[in-house]
């Protein structure tokens, strides 16, 4: 028996991420047409030319594009942290230590609290027209509690990243090397198996550069591939230490010298922007101008997670990019679709193009320019997450 066809046609404008498909870096075809054939594309086209499939939907010259790669997210904890919020928004600094309020509340949650949790926000997730996330463990912060987050995760992505040096566990508070040893050793034994990546948040009040490298070579040896927070609150060392180790992607990039936007414009880690978290710490945004202009690959992710970025909206992050990080419209469209599947090593979603995952989200809205043109609207018209249609 063949696979079910769909033909989506009637759109307007179509973002394909394929220059050699279509006009301009985002590869845009008007008065477009894709067939879906069960998980993956089949044919993209102009709709005049379409072959014929078993099923037809008419996008009525609505504007679509791949579904959104949000490819840094921290969606396993229970609680949140409203009063943190409010007290930051009357003026108190944000600081790492926030995040041992939500290792307390997920240490204390039931498997099933922490995976309906997570159910709830990928679902959120996808209404917004987010079709991958990547997921990663660090509210635990004990051997089990660290295993059993990202064995959760694994129930929903495969982009599950271990966390373990989040923070130094209140435990080790007067032992960090001790806390070093343990992420690096029986921590890491029992998370390996769950996950794809290996993370760290290079940061003061969090994990220096030479812990930082002792945590991702210890992951790179065990299978993982290095992903980094890096150079979020202050200046440091995590953005050459995620180029030095090959790191798929360096995470907030926040504060850089022109020596940090040198080296990820002369490599292949994807410089990963988090606006959610200059938003809701009240701090300066990153320039994605400056990397742009440098020659480095731009992601855009929402970060989302309870203390310094609680949206799961990919549209709000480009609206924010457009208008406060120097992106046109066109360039942060790209790096929360193409640029989140460069930073997660996907060549299989961020395009619409034949054998690529059918992700697709139609909006409501004759332009993918309306995403940040019209801030804080709900665009969503529809979305197929391999070739299933979720909303
Ligand atoms: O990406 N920077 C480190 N981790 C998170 C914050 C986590 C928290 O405050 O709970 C981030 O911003
Ligand atoms: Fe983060």
């Amino acid at each position: 028996m063949s696979t079910r066809t769909t033909l989506i046609t009637g759109i307007g404008s179509l973002v394909t991420n394929d220059p050699g498909q279509g006009a301009g870096p985002l590869g845009l075809l008007t008065d477009a047409a894709v067939v879906v054939e069960g998980a993956t594309v089949a044919w993209v086209g102009p709709a005049a030319q379409a072959p014929a499939a078993d099923e037809r939907f008419d996008a009525g010259g609505r504007a679509a594009l791949p579904g959104f790669v949000d490819s840094h997210a921290h969606l396993v904890f229970a609680g949140d942290r409203t009063a943190e919020f409010n007290a930051r928004m009357s003026g108190q600094a944000y600081t790492a230590g926030g995040i041992r309020t939500t290792v307390a509340a997920t240490r204390a949650a039931s498997d099933a609290e922490l995976d309906a949790n997570l159910a709830r926000f990928v679902r959120e997730a996808v209404r917004q027209g987010t079709t991958t996330v990547e997921c990663k463990s660090g509210y635990g912060l004990t051997v089990e509690d660290e295993a059993r987050a990202l064995r959760i995760a694994a129930r929903h992505t495969p982009e599950t990243t271990y966390l373990g040096a989040h923070v130094v566990a209140p435990e080790y508070a007067e032992d960090p090397a001790g806390y070093v040893d343990l992420v690096t050793g029986e921590m890491l034994d029992a998370c390996a198996p769950h996950a794809r990546w290996v993370d760290v948040f290079c940061e003061k009040g969090a994990f220096d550069g030479d812990q930082a490298r002792a945590v991702l070579t210890a992951g790179i040896e065990r299978g993982l591939t290095p992903r980094v927070h890096a150079n979020q609150l202050s200046y440091g060392p995590g953005v050459q230490l995620a180029v030095e180790l090959g790191a798929a992607s360096a995470d907030h990039c926040t504060h850089l010298t022109d020596e940090d936007v040198a080296a990820l414009a002369g490599s292949a880690t994807v410089a990963t922007l988090l606006p959610g978290a200059e938003f809701s710490t009240r701090a300066e945004y990153p320039s994605g101008r400056r990397l742009l202009d440098a020659g480095a690959v731009v992601a855009l992710s929402t970060d989302c997670n309870p203390g310094s970025s609680f949206t799961s909206s990919m549209a709000f992050c480009i609206a924010v990019a457009v208008r406060e990080m120097g992106m046109t419209p066109d360039e942060a469209v790209r790096a929360a679709t193409l640029g989140g599947a460069q930073a997660l090593r996907r060549s299989d979603v961020g395009v619409v193009a034949p054998g690529a995952r059918a992700d697709l989200l139609l909006l409501d809205a004759p332009s993918h320019v309306h995403l940040a043109y019209r801030p804080g609207v709900p665009l969503t018209a529809a979305v197929w997450r391999a070739g299933v249609r979720e909303v």
